[in-house]
């Protein structure tokens, strides 16, 4: 027990410094818990404010995906540059070591594949599991105008609702069907619908007009999809673009594990997402460290 007899009066209380009460760095998470906010700050850098997510969860409904045929073999050479990994359970368990310490965003939902109906998902992780799993946040898709876009919602809500009650976020992403218009409208309308709703940062996809006001209109932060395989100086340009923009990042894949050197892309990504390096000045370094790894 300890020696009661020993206890000193405080001496130090510095009396001419405020009580520190900073706000929290990331747009519209101010009025969160200290665990929502200790995970997010792991996701986004509370530097430059900012993520380089590295996704590879294309295969939960489009199977082996170009890239990453071999999840084992492509993933752990990008790990140390990634912010954040953004995967299936199934890809974590099997094929990435839980030695790493970055941040895990579960891609919690299932239930369709590129051979049917896209937003016909479901939820398809428990609560329970992505605690065991030490995810610092869970994900989903909202299909707005799809054929299911009450149940993708539904889902999305599903998450937030359980997420909150540990304290860890969940990323909506705003799912584009084949035939809809990925336009200023349609993502201002889809990111707005995914903040009110409750998600603490919201996935879109950067557009060449009006990608200023897409961000403006959504009250949390944003980060952008890369979509389909660019060239690297194209895919570069989005990024800071989308950046410059407002975007609070990337959750990149395709443009990254897709690339000629995917790890030299993802620094090239991170040079400019973190340091606002110009796209010349990025795809330099991508040709350099590229040739370098070439030997
Ligand atoms: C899409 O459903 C997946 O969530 C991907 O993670 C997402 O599209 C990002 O990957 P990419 O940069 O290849 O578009």
């Amino acid at each position: 027990m300890a020696d009661l007899d020993d206890i000193k009066e405080g001496k130090d209380f510095g009396l001419d410094t405020p009580a520190r009460n900073e706000p929290f760095f990331l747009k519209g998470s101010n009025a969160l818990d200290w665990g929502m906010q200790n995970r997010l700050s792991r996701i986004f850098n509370p530097d430059s404010g900012r993520t380089v997510m590295l996704a590879f969860d294309h295969g939960y409904f489009q199977g082996p995906t170009t890239g990453i045929e071999r999840m084992d073999l492509a993933i752990p050479p990008l790990i140390p540059h990634a912010d954040v990994l953004m995967c299936t359970r199934g890809a974590l368990r099997s094929c990435i070591s839980p030695t790493s310490t970055k941040p895990i965003v579960l891609r919690s939902s299932a239930g369709q594949s590129i051979l049917t109906e896209l937003s016909n998902e479901l939820v398809a992780v428990d609560i329970d599991d992505a605690i065991r799993l030490n995810a610092a946040a869970i994900t989903a898709q909202i299909y707005v105008g799809a054929e299911y876009e009450h149940q993708s919602i539904a889902n999305v809500v599903k998450l937030i609702d359980t997420g909150s009650r540990y304290g860890i976020p969940t990323l909506a992403v705003t799912g584009v069907g084949a035939d809809m218009a990925r336009d200023a409208r349609y993502f201002g309308l889809a990111t707005r619908i995914a903040a009110e709703i409750g998600a603490h940062y919201v996935k879109s996809y950067f557009i060449e007009d009006g990608f200023e006001k897409v961000v403006a209109g959504c009250p949390v932060p944003i980060v952008i999809a890369g979509g389909k395989k660019l060239p690297e100086g194209e895919a570069l340009e989005m990024a800071y673009r989308a950046v410059d923009q407002g975007a609070a990042g990337v959750d990149m894949g395709r443009n990254i594990f897709q690339s000629d050197s995917p790890v030299a892309m993802i620094q090239a990504v991170g040079a400019v997402v973190h340091r606002n390096e110009s796209p010349d000045n990025a795809l330099q370094m991508y040709q350099d460290l590229k040739s370098d790894m070439e030997g």
